[in-house]
């Protein structure tokens, strides 16, 4: 879709004025002005030991203090949620694994804030339901902690604005916890579109497709209002609830984000508008009919079961980007990328093929497994060399949760800076309200804000770090394997 930017406006004045009825148009097209620095390639002092919080520590946060608290030079010294039992349970797993007792564990609402107060804690690790990410990452670095959030790092372009101001003005680093950026293949694939293996990049594709009905009507999330148990309490739980609400894609980065990192997104180049198209929704009113009796029997789902939205970058790439959370599709994130010389796709299984110039009639082929498999072996990202034995055995959706973590703990004790920064947070979460604008508007064009406020031109792409584990104490390839990760892993209905 070729759409000159006069075009652009007067198409979607109109939606302006819906929204506005609607009340949600937040700063749409506002540039907030800088009140801090720019944080791109912003490191702090390195650091001799780096202490976490976990706040929220239901299925994914429980899983992750589990993992953090096995990292070299890492200490878990507060826990927060918001039921004691979960609490309790976190603070006792400590103590069995003779794990140092950590300084605050609070439970309630507000016990973040307690948290954040304290001079115990370095990092505030989020892993709370989505309406928390912004208020907790705010609040937090507002005193001094450093804040990683599980995605969406936010819910709209307000509060992706933000994080970005608040980074800015606190100087205080905002990464998003976008564990597929750390899949072993898609740090294969990010190193092979760097070496140029594919040509100039003109396309992507990703997406999560994720059969979770079973998750959504299950007890698994507890309600808005705090019942632990939704089907007791007789309403939905809180993801549910984003379901029955809005329409849009409300999960856009497990995909995004390594795609955006192929292209190198506010990195030379950037998200320029997007338009986005929503199926009708049948696939839970099919479901909760045939199996409830129930309350659940009358739920009604408002996000359609399927979101496709295409965004065009400045540089006149397209990405595909899709959302189904309902559907009998097998598990995929899609993860495709193309060039002009060749393409790479992560799904049903990675496979790869290259432009053929020697007319011997073996165009449109993939490569074939001997020759993949050889790939895979020579363009092995380097930091899945270093570590990718001991991910593999400490499990968490293969191996990448504990890549994700390792590296994020290594930057801070290296004092390099975090590989993502909270100008990718803010364009790849701003997709969750973005595609929602697009589909309510009549699936117009949207436009993308522009985060880095121009600095996406001058900002230097993604580098292939390798990681130096010799630098971190202790004996890295030591560390032991807890096998209730991977029991957590799998009560997230992850298949990998
Ligand atoms: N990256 C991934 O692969 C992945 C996988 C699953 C979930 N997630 C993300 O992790 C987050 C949590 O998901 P989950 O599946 O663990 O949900 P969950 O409901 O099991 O866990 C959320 C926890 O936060 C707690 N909580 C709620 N309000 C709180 C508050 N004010 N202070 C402290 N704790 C509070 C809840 O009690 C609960 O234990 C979500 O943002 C989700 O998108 C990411």
């Amino acid at each position: 879709m070729n759409v000159n930017r006069r075009d652009f406006f007067k198409s979607t004045a109109w939606m302006g004025a819906l929204a506005m009825a609607a009340g949600c148009i937040g700063n749409r097209f506002k540039m907030f002005e800088p009140c801090g620095a720019p944080m791109q390639g912003f490191s702090l002092k390195p650091m001799k030991k780096v202490r976490v919080a976990c706040i929220g520590v239901g299925v994914r946060g429980r899983a992750a203090l589990r993992r953090i608290a096995t990292l070299p030079g890492t200490e878990v010294t507060a826990v927060a949620d918001l039921f004691q039992d979960r609490v309790d349970a976190e603070v006792k797993w400590l103590k069995a694994h003779r794990k140092p007792s950590p300084a605050i564990a609070v439970a309630g609402p507000e016990g973040y804030k307690r948290i954040c107060d304290s001079d115990k804690v370095d990092v505030i690790y989020n892993v709370t339901p989505w309406h928390l990410h912004e208020p907790i990452a705010r609040y937090a670095m507002e005193h001094g902690k450093i804040v990683l959030n599980e995605v969406p790092g936010a819910l709209n372009v307000e509060e992706c604005w933000s994080l970005v101001e608040t980074s800015e003005r606190t100087r205080m680093p905002c990464m998003m916890l976008e564990n597929c950026c750390y899949g072993e293949e898609e740090m294969l694939m990010l190193n092979m579109v760097k070496q140029g293996l594919f040509g100039e990049i003109n396309h992507g594709e990703a997406a999560y497709i994720h059969d979770q009905r079973n998750l959504q009507f299950g007890g698994r999330y507890h309600t808005m209002d705090g019942a632990q148990d939704p089907v007791k309490a007789g309403r939905p739980g809180w993801t549910l609830d984003f379901y029955s609400k809005y329409c849009g894609n409300q999960y856009p980065t497990h995909g995004l984000g390594p795609v955006a990192k192929y292209m190198d997104i506010n990195r030379g180049d950037a998200f320029d508008f997007l338009v986005s198209v929503e199926s009708k929704q049948s696939s839970y009113s099919h479901y909760v009919k045939e199996l409830f009796t129930d309350w659940r029997k009358d739920v009604k789902v408002k996000i359609g079961d399927i979101n496709t939205s295409v965004i065009k970058t400045k540089l006149g790439r397209t990405i595909l980007l899709q959302l189904d959370t309902c559907t009998p599709r097998p598990y995929s994130r899609l993860n495709l990328v193309s060039g002009t010389k060749g393409m790479a796709m992560g799904y049903p299984e990675f496979r790869v093929a290259f432009e053929n110039k020697a007319g011997d009639g073996k165009a449109h082929g993939f490569q074939s497994e001997a020759a993949t498999a050889e790939l895979r072996r020579k363009y092995r990202h380097p930091i899945w060399t270093a570590a990718g034995e001991v991910a593999k055995k400490m499990g968490g959706h293969g191996g990448m949760d504990f890549i994700m973590d390792l590296r994020w703990t290594y930057c801070l004790q290296c004092g390099i800076p975090l590989d993502t920064d909270v100008y990718d947070l803010a364009a790849w979460s701003s997709m969750v309200d973005l595609t929602r604008r697009s589909v309510q508007s009549g699936s117009h064009p949207v436009e993308c804000p522009d985060f880095t406020r121009g600095a996406w031109r001058t900002t230097k792409g993604f580098a292939i770090d390798e990681m130096d584990l010799t630098k971190l104490p202790g004996n890295f390839k030591n560390i032991k394997r807890d096998e209730d990760v991977d029991k957590v892993a799998r009560q997230e209905g992850f298949i990998s």
